[in-house]
Parts: structure tokens; C-alpha cells; sequence
């Protein structure tokens, strides 16, 4: 995709509208399920840089709902929380607009009763293009997800197990499908975005064990092309590969999952998600440089110390578990500056992963269990193994209000494994 022409900002208008929908994730196999449009997944959004959004959010749902724009730097009125906005009733409007400020690979879902809102359907795609994207043969988005069904084939209710590892469905969707099949042609190269919309399911992503190219992350493209046969990708999560090229014509490989083990609860397994087909022979285009962007630490190398320590823990109840943040469910976090340096170190205090989301600022990945890293790209949420510790650092630019962070396993965010924080001027 190249964009060679002088493109001037637009406004993009998406109505999203939020009801109940019979949606097909298999042939004859259907769910009754909510989708923005009726749709599951929810309208891809394409914008490029610098264009306004705005999405209209209808509310046909028998309960209250708002819609979260993960990894949009935007304003915090925008953020679609009910920390910043009163929720949206059923039967009203709300207009969310906002200018993309980055490229990259986003998504938005419900952030109302989100362990039911985003397991029934409510999420979406948003890609940002920026103004010199490298060139593929092909550019592709896999939404993953699963889904969870009781024995009369309907969309199971949440289980008490659920609180605790978070929900696991045993049916799993590209693009709300269930075990598609793509084709690549022989010699060319695609590019591939996957954005993580599973309630709790982590996905060690393989390509039949072929080798692929890492290019980008949460917040757009990474510094260079990395050369890997798997990468993992936690519930919140977006990578951007470069897929190919492949020499055997008709070739069928597993688009699978390999076996990862976030909790000792769970036995690790490998499944298959769907088929990468390689297709008759066509002309390569593609060009990817050896350089895709430039990211300056935002910390010099040297000894490292942090501004902040956010322990995530866990607490045995009578119905189960509370999940903690310093040692309280839903935490009041301290207000942070604008401008001024943020390095956190994110302390793992249970024995299962979970994956770290802060709304609204990317971070650098600056240490992982004391062990400097010079980061390679943007992130808004990162994985913290069990009993690890990430650091991360970030400069909150000049957007104040009131922010977030959280678990992404949804079952551990609604069950007190986040903070509410303010960004100050
Ligand atoms: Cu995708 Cu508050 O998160
Ligand atoms: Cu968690």
C-alpha cells in the first residue's frame, strides 16, 4: 500500500450500532449474539493518520453499554470508559469523534460488562494507515477470538472457574469463522494484522512452524523486520507480520496456537485456528526495508529507577478471588504529570500471567525482571508472567484526565485488577 498522491484529512463516519444478531460462526452453526451492526466481528474501520473519526454509537442493547478505543492516544472524554463518560442507556446515542494521531493496528470493544458485552460480539477492527507504509503484495486482518457454549449450543453463562483463570471458549474464530482457509500466492508476501480479542485465551501463534517476519506491535510498526517461527499474543494484544514467501504451491499450513502455559491451572495444548494455503504462483511487489521506524529510549541506558511500583496480586474469598492492584481491588492510583517521565515497574505477585493494558499511552518495554531490554516498539499491553516483572516507561503527552489500567483477561479486570490514575497538567 503505498500513498504516493497528497491526501488531504477526512472525516470518517461509522454508524455502530449495538443489538442483538444471529451470527454464523461455523456453516449452519449459529449463536444469538450482540454486534455492532449486527456484525462479529464489528465494521473494520480503516482511517489514515490525521483523519477525524466519528462513530456513532447506537444502543439497542437491553443494557447499558460505551465503546473503548484500545491504543487511540486520544482526548480522555474519548476514552469510552464510564470513568469519563455517563453510560450509554439503551435506547440513546452517543458520538464519539477524534482525530487517528498513529498508525498501526487497533481495536475497540464494549467496556460496560465487558465479560459479557465482548464475549457475545462486541468488538471490531480499527487500522490507521500512516503516509509511507512499506509496500506488501497483500494486506490481511485476523481477529481472533473463542467462544464459549453450553450444551444446547447457546453462549455460555459465566462459570464461577471463570473468575479465577478467566473464560476459555473451546470454539475459535478468525474473523468470527471458525477454522477458515486463506490463500497466499507462491512468492508473495502479505502482510498480516492480528489483533487478540479473546476474554482470557493466550495465543502462541504459529505458522505450521514456517518463519515469518515480526514487523509491528500495539503502537504500529517496530523497529526492524525480526525473523521468528511463533510469537505470542496475550488477550488486548496486536502484532503485524510479514507472511511469505512461500515456494510450495499447495502447501496447506496450521494456522495453530502452540502450547503455552499462563496459569497451573490450565493444561497447555496446541489447537488449530484455521489454513494458510499456499495458491498458484503471481508477481511479488512487496519491499520491506531493513529499517520500519525509528524509537528513541525514553530512558538512557544506565541503572534504572522507577517512579512507581503497581503489584498485581490476588486475594482468596469466599466466592473465589479478588484480583488486586496494591493490594486493592478497583485501585485509586496517584496522578501522574504531563511531561514528565513515567517508568513503572509492574510486580507479578501471583502465580499467573497477566496481561498489562494501560489506556490511552504507548510505553516502552525498558526491563523485564531487572534486565534492561532496549525497546523495539510501542506497547499498550504487555504481558507479566507469573511471579515477573516489566518495567515500562512512558511521557504522558498533554492529554489530562482520568485514565486507566488494568489485567485484559476480563474476568480479572471486572474482578478488581485494575486502577483508575489522572494525568495532570
Ligand atoms: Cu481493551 Cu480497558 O481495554
Ligand atoms: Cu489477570
Amino acid at each position: 500500500m503505498t500513498n504516493t498522491l497528497l491526501q488531504t484529512a477526512r472525516e470518517i463516519h461509522v454508524e455502530l450500532e449495538a443489538r442483538e444478531t444471529t451470527w454464523e460462526f461455523a456453516p449452519g452453526r449459529t449463536v444469538t449474539a450482540w454486534g455492532y451492526q449486527g456484525l462479529v466481528p464489528g465494521p473494520t474501520i480503516v482511517g489514515r493518520v490525521g483523519d477525524t473519526l466519528v462513530a456513532h454509537l447506537t444502543n439497542h442493547l437491553p443494557e447499558p453499554t460505551v465503546i473503548h478505543w484500545h491504543g487511540l492516544r486520544l482526548p480522555a472524554l474519548m476514552d469510552g470508559t464510564a470513568a469519563v463518560q455517563r453510560v450509554v442507556q439503551p435506547g440513546e446515542r452517543f458520538e464519539y469523534r477524534f482525530t487517528l494521531p498513529d498508525a498501526g493496528t487497533f481495536w475497540y470493544h464494549s467496556h460496560a460488562n465487558e465479560t459479557v458485552q465482548i464475549e457475545r460480539g462486541l468488538y471490531g477492527a480499527l487500522v490507521v494507515l500512516g503516509p509511507d507504509e512499506p509496500v506488501f503484495d497483500a494486506d490481511r486482518l485476523l481477529v481472533l477470538d473463542d467462544l464459549k457454549l453450553d450444551r444446547r449450543g447457546r453462549i455460555a453463562k459465566t462459570a464461577l472457574f471463570d473468575r479465577h483463570s478467566g473464560r476459555e471458549g473451546e470454539v475459535l474464530l478468525i474473523n468470527g469463522r471458525s477454522e477458515p482457509t486463506f490463500t497466499i500466492a507462491a512468492g508473495q508476501i502479505e502482510r498480516w494484522r492480528l489483533v487478540n480479542a479473546c476474554s482470557a485465551r493466550y495465543v502462541r501463534l504459529s505458522l505450521g512452524g514456517r518463519p515469518f517476519r515480526l514487523i509491528g506491535s500495539d503502537g504500529g510498526l517496530r523497529t526492524e523486520p525480526v525473523l521468528v517461527t511463533e510469537t505470542l499474543l496475550t488477550p488486548g494484544d496486536r502484532v503485524e507480520l510479514a507472511v511469505g514467501p512461500f515456494d510450495d504451491e499447495g502447501a496447506e499450513l496450521a494456522i495453530e496456537s502452540l502450547p503455552y502455559r499462563r496459569t497451573s491451572m490450565k493444561r497447555p495444548r496446541r489447537d488449530v485456528w484455521g489454513t494458510l494455503r499456499v495458491g498458484p504462483r503471481a508477481p511479488s511487489v512487496a519491499s520491506i526495508p531493513t529499517t520500519l521506524a525509528s524509537i528513541a529510549p525514553l530512558v538512557p541506558a544506565g541503572p534504572i529507577t522507577p517512579t512507581r511500583t503497581v503489584r498485581l496480586g490476588a486475594r482468596m474469598t469466599f466466592h473465589g478471588h479478588d484480583w488486586l492492584i496494591n493490594d486493592e481491588q478497583h485501585h485509586h492510583d496517584v496522578p501522574v504529570k504531563v511531561g514528565e517521565l513515567q517508568v513503572w515497574d509492574i510486580v507479578n505477585e501471583t502465580g499467573m500471567d497477566h496481561p498489562f493494558h494501560l489506556h490511552g499511552f504507548f510505553f516502552q518495554v525498558i526491563a523485564v525482571d531487572g534486565v534492561p531490554c532496549a525497546p523495539t516498539s510501542w506497547e499498550d499491553t504487555v504481558n507479566v508472567v507469573g511471579k515477573g516483572r516489566v518495567t515500562i516507561a512512558f511521557r504522558p503527552d498533554d492529554r489530562p484526565g482520568k485514565w486507566m489500567y488494568h489485567c485484559h483477561i476480563l474476568e480479572h479486570h471486572a474482578a478488581g485488577m485494575m486502577a483508575h490514575f489522572e494525568v495532570v497538567r
